[in-house]
């Protein structure tokens, strides 16, 4: 390694580092992403000394002892499904979502839940609002207990000593773009900022057995900033998504070192803050049109849970020599790709037709399970023919138009069964399975290529 040098360029996005600026990162491909910061040799920091110095020794893993209680229940069910059963203590997690969707709100009725149910010392540290803003914030959702301990500070060192000091169980810093490292000559929120602020954090989570939770902003493409620089030293990354207008919040996990990924956990805002929806399905086919063209609903594996969706199409003649493609809430280029397999398996003259694809209730997936009801949606508009509301589709569909077998298919009939659906379009090459684990009161049909699901509009 180069002697310090006083600055280096660093890729915004995912925190690459170069000795001279480059127009595309190698590390992660973006163009025009890089930026000069001073940069400061923490020179023999590291895991070695300081806090972990007694532990230089290995141990036996049969000698690791788990204390009877590593996972702390927050109460939150929601929220204790997508962590994988509760807090786990000395990891560090990162809750991104868009501002305003929730991340503090959330944050504080666990506070208050592990204070009043769970009998926790935890610390508040908030480097956006004022004492009383946070206050105010509280009293909307419910009176809190004693050993809940504010701190709006953005001195990280300063904040480590009262870490130290007051010894608590769990730790929310909001947010860690707001967070200041003294070592460090650079504005908060720059890629060395967020990088050194995590360190500091992960070193005293695991140095002490405390569980952190840091807030990330997310940038406008989506990712937080300072982004996969972060995703790799946590343990666990959560993310909130939802339509900022409508009510509900999904709080999804990108990624768990103690638990299972893509787990969700749904949330409602209310007036009191956020509750919790304790059945998605229920809940995302919320207001479904009965017997109309271009909706059909079809069943995502969400984590472990099994989520009913309804997936909207849209297809209008085009205006324009160029034919408009939307899709919201699943990938643009599946979408694209079903069209067209669609075209030429079936002939059908989608290039004439503006497309616009919805899953409705502003959920974001992309199992490839969906493709069937996503093919089926654009038929039926196309053809403005529609598919019973008591009908569910799922199944991957290949680029020769054949319907491959997908995973967990009984788990998604029962759900279907359990919301009143009646009839059930699966791959073919699943139907067997199902048939041993006897769903008898559904009516299940299987389809081997797209060919046959022109039948049902028949
Ligand atoms: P907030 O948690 O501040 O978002 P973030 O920390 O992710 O930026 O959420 C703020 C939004 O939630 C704000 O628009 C007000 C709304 N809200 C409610 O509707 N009900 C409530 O009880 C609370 C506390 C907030
Ligand atoms: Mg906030």
């Amino acid at each position: 390694m180069a002697k310090s040098k006083g600055s280096a360029f660093f890729c915004k996005e995912c925190g690459y580092e170069s000795s001279k600026w480059l127009g595309q990162c190698p590390g992660c491909g973006e163009w025009n992403s890089f930026v000069e910061e001073p940069v400061v040799k923490t020179a023999g920091k590291g895991r070695g000394n300081g806090i972990n110095s007694e532990r230089l020794h290995p141990v036996k893993l049969s000698e690791v002892s788990l204390e009877e209680e590593e996972r702390v229940k927050t109460g939150i069910d929601e929220l204790d499904r997508v962590l994988g059963g509760g807090i786990v203590k000395g990891g560090l997690v990162l809750v991104g979502g868009d501002p305003g969707i929730g991340k503090s709100t959330l944050l504080l009725q666990m506070c208050r839940q592990l204070v009043n149910n769970g009998d926790r010392k935890v610390l508040y540290v908030s480097g956006e609002e004022s004492n009383k803003q946070v206050k105010l914030r509280a009293q909307r959702i419910g009176t809190c207990g004693e050993n809940l301990y504010l701190l709006c500070d953005v001195n990280l060192d300063g904040i480590s000593e009262v870490i130290k000091e007051l010894q608590p169980d769990v730790v929310i810093i909001d947010s860690i773009q707001t967070m200041i490292c003294e070592n460090i000559s650079s504005s908060a929120g720059s890629v060395s900022q967020v990088r050194e602020s995590t360190n500091t954090l992960l070193q005293l989570a695991k140095g002490m057995n405390i569980s952190i939770f840091i807030v990330g902003h997310v940038t406008k493409e989506g990712v937080v900033a300072g982004p996969r620089v972060l995703e790799h030293m946590v343990d666990t990354v959560l993310y909130f998504e939802g339509d900022r207008h409508a009510s509900y919040r999904v709080l999804r996990a990108v990624k768990n070192r103690f638990g299972s990924t893509n787990e969700i956990g749904v949330f409602e805002m209310a007036g009191t803050g956020l509750v919790e929806v304790k059945n998605p399905s229920e809940y995302m086919l919320k207001g479904r049109p009965e017997d109309a063209s271009g909706s059909v609903t079809t069943c995502s594996i969400e984590g472990t849970r099994p989520v009913l969706l309804e997936i909207q199409a849209l297809m209008c003649k085009t205006n324009f020599g160029m034919p408009r493609r939307t899709s919201v809430g699943t990938d643009y280029n599946r979408v694209n790709l079903l069209m067209a397999v669609i075209e030429k398996r079936l002939g059908l003259h989608l290039s004439e037709c503006d497309a616009y694809i919805n899953i409705a209730g502003g959920i974001k997936v992309n199992e490839p399970a969906l493709d069937l009801g996503i093919i089926l949606a654009i038929i039926s508009s196309y053809k403005d023919k529609i598919i019973p509301s008591n009908t569910i589709a799922f199944g991957e569909i290949g680029l020769s138009g054949e319907v491959r077998a997908i995973s967990q298919v009984s788990q998604r009939i029962t759900e279907a069964e359990k919301m009143g659906f009646t009839q059930c379009i699966v791959p073919y090459a699943n139907i067997e399975k199902i048939e041993k684990n006897g769903n008898s009161s559904m009516k299940i049909t299987g389809v081997r290529n797209i060919g046959e699901v022109l039948r049902f509009f028949e």
